[in-house]
């Protein structure tokens, strides 16, 4: 079956009781139980619910996994991830310019657990190399890297995870497994920002976890259930929905984003376009090798501080929101969004400065974005 196809039929495609194509929301928080003794699928929703095991399967099958999990958020899907893995004394090296969230999570959280981190450039296989200690025991990876779209080259990665014997997982939500497949390059665990491109539509928050392996799958499986992260009934229909049309959303996204960064770079008022699609991206030779296309999300530097700030001010068409990944373009400051739990110095050491803005650009025709961008910049 190609992508394409499975993305609609490779797992849940229609209920098996009614054979409705949208598969119902099951509300219910218990099951009658026939037999004590169990024996039976469902017993309670936190432990497991029909709604999300349709697209739990769904997921497993989009990232070529043996088994998905699916999380009430993002943050939730990370946490599981790391907990699943990780105990008092371990160790963990991760991609140096994360999404905030997961950033405060490393930096403000796991320490009271006794679990340390080091932040180093995963772009660069020896300096994360460098950066494994005797107590490492996992790589956390985000590629391509938020919000300046650094690349990993995952082949070298799993290989280097296998060497020294870390559980690799990578935060996939840039691309999304309609363009990157970590697992099929020996990666552990794929997570996700659900909220973002596979629900595609900014009216959900959700979180993923598929694992190549059955046994580590069990342990996040263990951890959502223990704790009680998963995602509901609704919104898993609703996540559902949102993934029947990834492909398509994925692929005008993306050719839309491809034609802003090649606008962009022609700007005398732009410093620096990073979009891996672009020939000139430290990455683009092996995200071409590895994916299948180069996301949606383009960022870029403009010339000052006030330029920057006239975009934000005077954008209509594109919205000036956090997050990404849906229908909606959205026109981001990373410096003072997604990325204000990074304190300034370390901020301006990742390139987050006061003039890089994160595009997301969605389904509106891209000329039409570039007519507001290059209105809004030229408004000052
Ligand atoms: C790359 C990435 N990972 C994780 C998250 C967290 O996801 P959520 O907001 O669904 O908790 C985000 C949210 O912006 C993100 O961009």
């Amino acid at each position: 079956m190609k992508y394409d196809t499975m993305i609609l039929h490779g797992a849940a495609d229609h209920d098996a009781f009614t054979g409705a194509l949208s598969i119902p929301v099951y509300p219910a928080s218990t099951y009658r139980q026939a037999d004590v003794d169990g024996g039976q699928d469902y017993y309670y929703s936190r432990a497991g619910n029909p709604t999300r095991r349709a697209l739990e399967e769904t997921l497993a099958v989009l990232e070529g996994g043996e088994c998905g999990y699916a999380f009430a958020s993002g943050m939730a899907a990370v946490t599981a991830a790391l907990t699943a893995v990780l105990k008092a004394g371990d160790h963990v090296v991760a991609t140096k310019d994360i999404y905030g969230g997961s950033y405060r999570l490393f930096t403000q959280f796991l320490g009271r657990f006794g679990v340390s981190h080091t932040f180093a450039d995963t772009s660069d296989i020896a300096a994360t190399e460098d950066a494994i200690r005797p107590e490492t025991r996992a790589l956390f990876l985000e590629s391509p890297s938020n919000p300046v779209l650094k690349i990993i080259d995952f082949e070298s990665m799993a290989a280097l995870a296998k060497r020294r014997g870390l559980v690799s997982m990578v935060d996939n939500t840039f691309l999304s497994p309609y363009f990157f497949r970590p697992l099929e390059y020996g990666i552990d665990l794929s997570i996700h920002s659900a909220s973002k491109f596979l629900g595609g539509h900014s009216d959900l928050i959700a979180g993923a976890v598929v694992a190549r392996d059955r046994n580590l799958g069990r342990e996040v499986g263990f951890v959502q259930s223990t704790t009680g992260s998963m995602l509901s009934p609704e919104n898993s229909w609703l996540l559902l929905r949102g993934i029947k049309t990834l492909g398509v959303r994925m692929k005008a996204q993306a050719e839309g984003a491809m034609k802003i960064a090649h606008w962009l770079s022609g700007r005398d008022w732009v410093n620096q376009v990073f979009y891996p699609g672009l020939p000139s991206h430290p990455g683009h030779d092996i995200i071409t090798r590895q994916a299948s296309g180069y996301g949606a999300v383009v960022s870029f530097v403009a010339d000052s501080k006030e330029r920057a700030a006239a975009i934000m001010k005077n954008v209509r068409t594109c919205t000036v929101a956090v997050s990404l990944g849906g229908v909606e373009s959205i026109l981001s400051y990373p410096a003072k969004m997604s990325h204000a739990a990074i304190p300034e110095p370390e901020r301006e050491k990742l390139g987050i400065n006061w003039r890089l803005l994160r595009l997301s650009v969605g389904l509106e025709d891209p000329d039409d974005l570039i007519d507001d961008i290059d209105r809004a910049a030229c408004s000052m």
